[in-house]
């Protein structure tokens, strides 16, 4: 009898200003975490989702898979922003084959582009509440020469993509696969990222209302450094909590915490608006993921105005974690930063 070598996935998430990547052994009914690492992409690398510097990206993808001995070499990535356009449509009864071939006619009247210059999917997710003779369907189209852009600078990384995903989705499915026993009905997933927060409503597990906010943790950096008249990078250390000679906590403190109402606003109103339209249906607890879940103090500040139990997500809840290859104390600091890389990795075994 032969043993087979189990096998490894690889999942690439790049961010606007972090690049991600997380590599799992599948081991059995859980999956082993064999390696994840980041690294910080010089700022206007990527603008509005769209790749300005190819090189800083190749450069940056190329050190993240040499340091981390990474050996393979077929990758699941994702896309996010402006190019994404994700909508949930009402349409006749029909079934799976039918919507397939009339998607594209049906998208033509949702999609704000020309329909041939993107690519389609959607998911049928069961009969709608507002009319007895129509089903809803999620419909996600992105931009084809958005995602060209982004798998040349890959392939020209050496690795092979095998799969594009999109970045809410990929967090969705990190979330199914870590918190399978989690009880409540309704939850909304939030990814606080640099320049955009995603925020995914999920009911019974099926996406159920989604959002993009235009606003992430680079705001707040950049608030700091006009307030406060200091270089980028000054304000962005302030930020992740490093303290700068001649400024007191408490006043950036209050800074940092006002700078970051903004979207925390705008996740409150979005819950709002989800309440209001879905009618009956309560959020029960709201999960932070990307860098922005970082902030010192956000857990609280968004608990206390939307007054829902909030948590930051743990991407590595339900991973085998080797204590011998990781410090277990800095995976938990920077798990925040791994949720959609993680759902890319788990994503190539979890293909319908
Ligand atoms: N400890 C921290 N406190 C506050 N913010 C942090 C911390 N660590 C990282 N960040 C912020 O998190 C952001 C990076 O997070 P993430 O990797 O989720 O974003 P991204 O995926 O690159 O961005 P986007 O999804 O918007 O393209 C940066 O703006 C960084 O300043
Ligand atoms: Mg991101």
């Amino acid at each position: 009898m032969f043993f087979q070598k189990p096998k490894t996935l690889l999942g690439l998430n790049i961010g606007s200003s972090y690049i991600k990547i997380v590599e799992l052994k599948n081991s059995g009914p859980r999956y082993t975490l064999q390696n994840f690492g980041y690294t910080i992409l010089p700022s206007d690398t990527i603008v509005d989702g769209t790749i300005m510097d190819s090189m800083a990206i190749i450069n940056a993808i190329k050190n993240l898979v040499e340091n981390l001995k990474i050996k393979k070499k077929q990758i699941c990535t994702s896309i996010s922003g402006h190019s994404v356009i994700i909508k949930k449509i009402l349409m006749p009864l029909m079934d799976e084959d039918t919507v397939e071939n009339t998607i594209y006619d049906e998208a033509a009247h949702h999609i704000p582009y020309d329909i041939f210059d993107v690519n389609l999917d959607f998911q049928i997710l069961g009969p709608s509440l507002e009319a007895n003779d129509k089903m809803d369907v999620l419909l996600v189209a992105v931009k084809k020469d958005v995602i060209s852009d982004y798998l040349e600078v890959i392939e020209e990384a050496g690795l092979q993509p095998a799969v594009v995903d999109v970045d809410t989705f990929a967090l969705e499915n990190m979330y199914e696969y870590n918190y399978e026993d989690a009880t409540e009905e309704i939850v909304t997933l939030v990814d606080i990222g640099s320049n955009i927060t995603n925020i995914n409503i999920l009911k019974d597990g099926i996406s159920n209302f989604n959002r993009d906010i235009t606003i992430g943790s680079r705001q707040i950096t950049e608030q700091l450094q006009k307030q406060l008249n200091l270089n980028y990078q000054t304000a962005e250390q302030l930020k992740l909590g490093v303290p700068v000679e001649g400024l007191k906590a408490e006043e950036t403190g209050k800074l940092i915490s006002d700078a970051s109402f903004a979207y925390i606003n705008e996740i409150a109103k979005t819950i709002d608006f989800y309440h209001t339209s879905a009618s009956g249906s309560q959020v029960e607890k709201i999960y932070l993921a990307g860098g922005g879940a970082k902030l010192s103090g956000i857990v609280n500040a968004v608990q206390e105005i939307t007054n829902i139990s909030t948590e930051i997500i743990n991407p590595f809840r339900d991973l085998i974690i080797p204590e011998a290859k990781f410090d277990l104390e800095y995976i938990q600091d920077i798990a925040p930063l791994a949720g959609v890389a993680v759902g890319l990795a788990l994503r190539k075994d979890r293909i319908k």
